[in-house]
């Protein structure tokens, strides 16, 4: 870690050092005005004219400033000073779940009981379920990217490599639709038109007539005997 114990940027102080991730360091740091500690992650001075992590660290930001669900750490601002910026966010005390799955390993040569798995992946599940209804996938979900308090609150971190998805699941229907291979655009037709030969033999499937059926019910096809369903 970088920065010592009561380095200042801006209003914050430097209390210690978290970790280190793909992006920078983050610290534990007191908001000198609020009087509160906080996570404080940090985009080096060198890395200013990176575009890359720089293009990281506004996203997380505001795709963090975006979301608000008790399963995802919180953003409370950035800050910048001296060429150095800093995302500042809530303090998530305990262990990532990494750490969690290899003490689990060391202490019982197994992984985590199965009742933790639920609590922890219920509490994971809610907070990807709030992302992704606000369009945003995360992208780098893995367990250094989940901590866990002693409490057993879950919290997602890491939303750098984040993004919004309306655009690219539009998208990857439109390809499917256009660029289905021949072959099975033909396969298709070809099953359509048994299946219209079989109705019309009085040969169709159970299931075939069940799926007619609920269509009907659910008013997509005309009544049974009144002419052609629409294709
Ligand atoms: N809000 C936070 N509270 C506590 N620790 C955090 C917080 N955010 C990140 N950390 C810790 O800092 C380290 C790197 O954080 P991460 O968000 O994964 O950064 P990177 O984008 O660099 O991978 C991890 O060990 C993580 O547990
Ligand atoms: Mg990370």
């Amino acid at each position: 870690m970088s920065l010592a114990a009561g380095t200042r940027l801006g209003a914050y102080e430097v209390v210690s050092g978290l970790g280190v991730g793909g992006m920078g360091e983050v610290y534990r740091a007191r908001d000198t005005r609020l009087n509160r500690i906080v996570a404080m992650k940090v985009l080096p001075a060198a890395f200013a004219g990176d575009a890359d992590r720089l293009a990281r660290f506004t996203r997380e930001a505001q795709v963090l400033a975006s979301l608000n669900h008790p399963h995802i750490a919180a953003i409370y601002g950035v800050e910048e000073s001296d060429g150095v910026r800093a995302l500042v966010m809530e303090l998530v005390e305990g262990r990532d779940l990494s750490e969690l799955i290899d003490a689990q390993w060391k202490a019982a040569a197994r992984g985590l009981e199965l009742r933790d798995v639920l609590t922890i992946a219920r509490q994971i599940a809610e907070a990807l379920d709030a992302a992704h209804s606000q369009g945003i996938v995360h992208r780098d979900l893995k367990p250094a990217n989940v901590k866990v308090r002693d409490d057993d609150t879950v919290k997602v971190l890491d939303f750098g490599l984040a993004k919004a998805v309306e655009f690219a699941v539009v998208r990857v229907r439109a390809v499917r639709d256009a660029d289905r291979p021949s072959a099975l655009r033909r396969r298709d037709d070809d099953r359509r038109a048994r299946g219209d030969r079989a109705r019309g033999a009085g040969l169709e499937s159970t299931a075939g007539r069940h799926a007619r059926a609920r269509a009907r019910a659910a008013g997509a096809l005309p009544p049974e005997g009144s002419g052609t369903p629409p294709a």
